[in-house]
C-alpha cells in the first residue's frame, strides 16, 4: 500500500485519538510521518511504533511552528501534507462560557490552524504542490448549541480553509476541511452524557460512533493525489447526522 509513497506529512495532535490514527495509516501508506503534540510520552510512543518522528509542538506558538517546519524541510527537503488535527472541546452556552475559556478554545482550534497553514504554505507554494487538511467538525456545519466556543472555532476553521484554498489554488496547494461527527476518542467522552452509549448514538442514522480509522481513511484520500481536483471543500464523516 503506497498511496502516500514518500510524501512528507506533519500531523498535529498525533499523540492519541484521530491524529494517532492518521499517523498510523499514513505510515502504512508509505509516508514519512512527523507527529506533533503536547503529550510528549504518548507522542513518542506512537512515533516509535510507526517509525515516525515526534516533536513537541504547542500549536498556539508561532516560533515552535517555524522551528519544526524548518527542521522538516532541512531533513526531508520539503513538506507535502499538513493535517491540522489538534483541538480541544469545551461545553458552555454563550451566556455561560467565560471569556478565558472562549479564548482558550479559539487559541488552539483556530489560531493554531492559522499558524500551521502560515508556516507550511510558503514551502508548498514554492514547490507548486501540497495538501492541507484541516479538522473541523459537524459543529462547523451546524449549530453547536451547548458548546458555543467550540462551534465558533470550527466554523472559523471551515472559513479559513476556503480562504486559504483560494489564496493557494494557483500555486497547486489544496486546502480542505474534514467534518467528523461522533468519533470514539477521549474528546468524545468529555461530552455531557457520553457515558450513555445508547443515548449518545440514538440520533445517528448509522447507529454508532466511528472508529478513528474511519476518519483517517478520509484524511488519507485528501492528503493523497487521488483528491487532486478537490480544494476549498467540506468532507463529512458523521454516520449520517448531517442528513437529519
Ligand atoms: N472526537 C470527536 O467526536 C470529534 C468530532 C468532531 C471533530 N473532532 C476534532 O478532531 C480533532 C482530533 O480530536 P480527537 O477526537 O482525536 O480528540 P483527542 O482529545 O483524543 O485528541 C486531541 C489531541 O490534540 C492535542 N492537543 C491539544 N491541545 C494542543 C496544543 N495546544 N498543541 C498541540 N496539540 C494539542 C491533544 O494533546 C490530543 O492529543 C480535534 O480537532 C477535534 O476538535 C473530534
Amino acid at each position: 500500500m503506497n498511496r502516500l509513497a514518500d510524501k512528507v506529512c506533519l500531523i498535529t495532535g498525533a499523540a492519541r485519538g484521530q491524529g494517532a490514527g492518521e499517523a498510523r495509516l499514513f505510515a502504512n501508506e508509505g509516508a514519512v510521518v512527523w507527529l506533533a503534540d503536547v503529550l510528549d510520552g504518548a507522542g513518542e510512543a506512537v512515533a516509535a511504533e510507526i517509525g515516525g518522528t515526534y516533536r513537541h509542538l504547542d500549536v498556539r506558538e508561532d516560533a515552535q511552528w517555524q522551528a519544526l517546519v524548518d527542521e522538516i524541510v532541512a531533513r526531508d527537503g520539503r513538506i507535502d501534507v499538513l493535517v491540522n488535527n489538534a483541538g480541544i472541546f469545551r461545553t458552555g452556552r454563550h451566556f455561560e462560557i467565560t471569556p478565558a475559556d472562549f479564548q482558550a478554545v479559539m487559541d488552539i482550534n483556530c489560531l493554531g490552524v492559522f499558524l500551521g497553514m502560515r508556516a507550511v504554505s510558503p514551502h508548498m507554494r514554492a514547490a507548486g504542490k501540497g495538501s492541507i487538511v484541516n479538522i473541523s467538525s459537524l459543529a462547523g456545519l451546524r449549530s453547536a448549541a451547548g458548546a458555543f466556543a467550540y462551534g465558533t472555532s470550527k466554523w472559523a476553521v471551515r472559513g479559513m480553509t476556503k480562504a486559504a484554498a483560494v489564496e493557494n489554488g494557483r500555486r497547486g496547494v489544496r486546502v480542505n476541511s474534514i467534518h467528523p461527527g461522533l468519533i470514539d476518542t477521549d474528546m468524545l467522552h468529555e461530552l455531557p452524557g457520553a457515558d450513555d452509549e445508547a443515548r449518545l448514538v440514538r440520533r445517528v442514522p448509522l447507529g454508532r460512533t466511528a472508529h478513528t480509522d474511519e476518519v483517517a481513511a478520509l484524511a488519507l484520500y485528501l492528503a493523497s493525489d487521488e483528491s487532486s481536483y478537490s480544494t476549498g471543500s467540506e468532507f463529512i464523516v458523521d454516520g449520517g447526522l448531517n442528513a437529519l
